[in-house]
């Protein structure tokens, strides 16, 4: 099955940290460029079907041995709005369940332009 092209934005229009909603013929996809590179994930939480790509890019607290915290994975973090699960944008990984996952794309880079390929 061949995979579709949705075009995002020019290479060099996005600033690390920022995020670009689109329509890829009725699927939403939230497009992150952080750090250099580019992830996608399907607008759409795996809990509940909430709006996931509109809510905070953050990083995540994590109970260590010895009655610490530490403070993780800054600027992976994409946390939903409805009840706050949080999710790595590299993979979709849920932090909350290992079995969860949001739905990701692959982001592509041709003749200058940023595009997801779905399919
Ligand atoms: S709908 Fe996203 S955490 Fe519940």
């Amino acid at each position: 099955m061949s995979k579709r092209e949705y075009v995002v934005c020019k290479v060099g229009e996005m600033q690390s940290g920022e995020r670009r909603i689109i329509d890829c013929d009725g699927r939403s996809v939230g497009v992150f460029f952080v750090n250099g590179s580019y992830y996608a994930l399907h607008n759409r939480c795996p809990h509940d079907a909430a709006s996931l790509c509109m809510g905070p890019l953050t990083g995540t607290t994590e109970f260590t041995t010895g009655e610490t915290f530490i403070y993780k994975d800054a600027g992976y973090v994409l946390r939903c709005g409805w009840h706050g699960w949080e999710f790595d944008i590299r993979n979709g990984q849920a932090y909350v369940d290992p079995k969860m996952k949001a739905k990701t794309f692959s982001v592509v880079v041709h003749d200058d332009q940023v595009k997801v390929q779905i399919g």
